[in-house]
């Protein structure tokens, strides 16, 4: 059953869902005890919602508009995620200002994270788009449990049975005040919408610039079906037993909206209505029928 399948796949992290396979003691201790500095920038992200892309854009604009990370490195060889296992190797090579990725709520990141200025990038999507996507994800990656049904998977999805947990718990924990000017928001509907813009925005917030013609390298660079070629970014590298692209390509669709194409008008109803219950009372709003 799916309940087995997911105890074998998944351990329990202070109530939140982790792959056994890339997060244990030793790497969860790593990022509890690390060491946040002021200039590290952390994307965060709820998997399945831009993570890859912002791997892509902000080493290129951390290297001003050079590819050569991008063509040289994996993704998670130069944005690595903090409580994964291969963080510590990573981190040991990285020069400041240090980018890194975390799926983690907020209240889960590391104490010197609370007491350090260290800039925190947020990007959401559609949920309805990340189930769908994050559907397609657990077809090819074999550390995560059989999806089942689409509406099966929605239902684990919206009760938090997936990695990291609940959707809702995971944008909720985010939005927090006490980060103040620290974090900037941005959803991957706009970044579909207007790349160049939200790279402008994500330039303002650090402080850096782009002249033209990098800007418009790293533009193209940045492109879906760019990142879909880069063997450093669309993960093919990676052994068919853990990631098999020819079930679901990692880089599937890169869309808005392809959640009409699973969502019968009943499981969007009940969809909708769980959403909005769980926020209700918060500022959050999305673009829900994109
Ligand atoms: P789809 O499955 O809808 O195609 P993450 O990196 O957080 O795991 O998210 C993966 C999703 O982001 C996938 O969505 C993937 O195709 C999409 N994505 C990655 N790079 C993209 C890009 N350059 N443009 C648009 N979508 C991109």
């Amino acid at each position: 059953s799916i309940m087995m399948s997911q105890s074998d796949v998944y351990m329990d992290y202070h109530g939140v869902l982790l792959p056994k396979r890339g997060y244990d003691a030793k790497s969860l201790n790593y990022f509890e005890s690390f060491q946040v500095q002021d200039d590290d920038i952390f994307v965060i992200t709820y998997p399945k919602s831009g993570t890859t892309w912002m791997q892509e854009i902000l080493p290129l604009v951390l290297s001003g508009g050079d590819l050569t990370p991008v063509l040289t490195l994996q993704s998670y060889e130069r944005v690595p995620w903090l409580e994964e296992g291969r963080a510590a190797q990573v981190v040991a090579k990285m020069s400041a200002p240090r980018p890194f990725i975390s799926h983690m709520p907020y209240h889960l990141m590391p104490a010197t994270f609370f007491s350090s200025k260290a800039k925190v990038i947020y990007v959401t999507r559609n949920p309805k788009d990340v189930v769908v996507s994050h559907f397609y994800f657990h077809q090819m990656a074999s550390f995560l449990h059989d999806p089942g049904t689409f509406e099966e998977f929605t239902d684990g999805f919206l009760a938090g049975n997936v990695m990291f947990g609940k959707w809702t718990d995971h944008v909720k924990s985010w939005k927090n005040p006490d980060l103040g000017n620290r974090i900037l928001y941005i959803t991957y509907e706009e970044m579909i919408q207007d790349l160049r813009g939200i790279i402008g925005r994500i330039l303002c917030f650090l402080n850096r610039q782009l002249s033209e013609d990098a800007l418009n390298r790293v533009i193209e660079q940045c492109q879906f079906k760019t990142m879909k070629q880069n063997k450093m970014s669309n993960y093919s590298m990676v052994a068919p037993e853990i990631m098999n692209g020819s079930k679901s390509p990692f880089l599937r669709k890169g869309i808005v909206g392809d959640w009409k194409n699973h969502f019968s008008p009943e499981l969007e109803a009940k969809f909708n209505a769980f959403i909005s219950e769980e926020l209700k009372g918060t500022s959050i709003t999305f673009p829900w029928n994109e």
